[in-house]
């Protein structure tokens, strides 16, 4: 299977214009033998949108559009929500959902995040969802770890029927710098596939990893049969950097 690398602009870049220079150049790069998922801001949606609807089909085939969040209900009085539909009727394709910063920022529950999964599945948007322990949890092992995943993916997922790609993204390594050992990913990712096949019986999972993400380290995760891929923060706004993580997974045998 194609490996993948999914860009999470998180709030940036600062204008419309930006957003569509910056997805223009990763649109037009030559891609091959990897798929690629754009994440703006919900407001730059339109923009890149029509962007990628001009865009010839064979650019298309291997890249998608996605978003960084989505409500648990399709519309009503809910001020400044977006829900599933609205965002598929744009073409949008993909939704990331329990990022460690809404988490954290927005005080989202795993309550919460599993409502939103269940409805953008309903819905047919492809989930990415989001798991991974804080430095605290870390720093006592890899059980620890474990164990803190284990409960995220069960409550997150709980009665959950679909096509899951699970983006495993220690807290400690996002935007820092510090990405994990890929030898340690890779453990990480055996098992969040085998609790998703085996114990909440989501077939065919798919693991990215995520936290500090570079074109440095990224062939050392995906060179892994376990690792399906990236989750790509602050290197995904820098074009040439993220076109060079494009070539380089492509590369990849
Ligand atoms: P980073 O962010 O690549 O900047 O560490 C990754 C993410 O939070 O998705």
């Amino acid at each position: 299977m194609k490996k993948l690398l999914v860009a999470n602009w998180k709030e940036n870049p600062q204008t419309e214009a930006g957003a569509a220079k910056l997805f223009e150049a990763v649109g037009k790069t030559k891609r091959q033998n990897v798929d690629v998922i754009i994440c703006p801001p919900f407001v730059y949606i339109e923009e890149v949108a029509a962007s990628f609807r001009k865009m010839r089909t064979a650019a298309k085939k291997d890249l998608a559009l996605g978003v960084q969040d989505v409500f648990w209900e399709e519309y009503g009085a809910f001020t400044s929500e977006v829900g599933p539909k609205m965002l598929k009727s744009l073409g949008v394709q993909y939704v990331i959902v329990g990022h460690s910063e809404r988490r954290k920022y927005q005080k989202e529950t795993d309550a919460m995040i599993n409502k939103k999964i269940a409805l953008a599945l309903k819905d047919g948007l492809h989930v990415i969802l989001c798991v991974g322990e804080p430095a605290a949890v870390r720093k006592n092992g890899t059980a620890a770890a474990k164990k803190f995943i284990k409960n995220q993916l069960k409550k997150d997922l709980a009665g959950v029927h679909g096509k899951i790609i699970v983006a495993y993204e220690p807290i400690w390594a996002i935007g820092t710098g510090k990405n994990d050992r890929p030898e340690d990913a890779v453990v990480i990712a055996d098992f969040i596939k085998k609790i998703l096949k085996d114990e909440l019986g989501i077939s065919n999972p798919r693991f990215l990893y995520g936290g500090s993400a570079n074109s440095k380290n990224i062939r050392d995760y995906v060179q892994y049969k376990e690792v399906d891929g990236a989750l790509v923060g602050g290197a995904s706004l820098r074009a040439e950097e993220f076109k060079k993580m494009i070539a380089l997974v492509g590369d990849q045998k």
